[in-house]
């Protein structure tokens, strides 16, 4: 099997990097990772030969996230579900400024910060039924009803997916203005940072986490 008929999840999972990879061409490794690459790849227009030559030269630099399903849970919640946490409200904060202070620029945010309001709101109570009820019951291997909240979980997953795209529309893909102040840059970047550690978070746990009692 070559890298252009490879699954683009598949190739998330087994190539650390090819994440950041992914993102810069805007492809999608999580929830609608299940498409070979050469498809991905026309479907974003982005050149294939291209793209499976930055794949191959990636060497493993970071350390892949723990597989066992405990060290792999306890990865999740300190690396991402604590940080989405501390994040949030600091990004929610500097886009009620941005928009209060350049509320009349051409360029200016207008919804960011009640749309980061409501993803949090949605990625909070999302976070809980993990941590209160699905979480736990992997930690005690399974039960017989499992794929209902990890079906619920998928599509809630899925849901934050969109919830990205609408991000990325009201920053620009994250890139500010010319001339935009120090807060704006810091508020393009917060959304860059939460864009990345959701995609990478929902990646962990839709196919490294879940398959493992699919
Ligand atoms: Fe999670
Ligand atoms: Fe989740």
């Amino acid at each position: 099997m070559t890298l252009a008929t490879t699954l683009v999840r598949d190739i998330a999972i087994e190539r650390p990097g090819a994440t950041a990879v992914f993102r810069r061409h805007k492809i999608d490794f999580c929830c609608n990772g299940g498409v070979p690459l050469a498809e991905a790849a026309a479907r974003r227009g982005v050149e294939l030969d291209a793209l499976e030559d930055e794949l191959v030269r990636l060497q493993p630099v970071q350390a892949a996230a723990p597989t066992d399903v405990h060290a792999l849970i306890d990865h999740v919640l300190e690396r991402y579900h604590e940080v989405h946490r501390a994040e949030f409200p600091e990004a929610i904060r500097l886009a009620r400024r941005v928009e209060a202070v350049h509320r009349d620029k051409p360029d200016c945010p207008h919804g960011l910060a009640d749309h980061l309001t409501f993803v949090f709101g949605d990625l909070d109570g999302h976070q809980r039924k993990e941590e209160q009820v699905l979480f736990p019951m992997m930690r005690q291997g399974g039960s017989p009803m499992i794929g209902f909240p990890i079906a619920r979980m998928m599509a809630e997953h899925e849901e934050v997916g969109e919830q990205l795209e609408r991000l990325a529309e009201l920053t620009t893909d994250f890139v500010p203005p010319p001339g935009a102040c120090t807060t704006w840059r810091a508020l393009y970047q917060a959304c860059r940072k939460i864009d990345e550690d959701l995609r990478e978070h929902m990646h962990l746990e839709n196919n490294i986490l879940f398959p493992q009692f699919a």
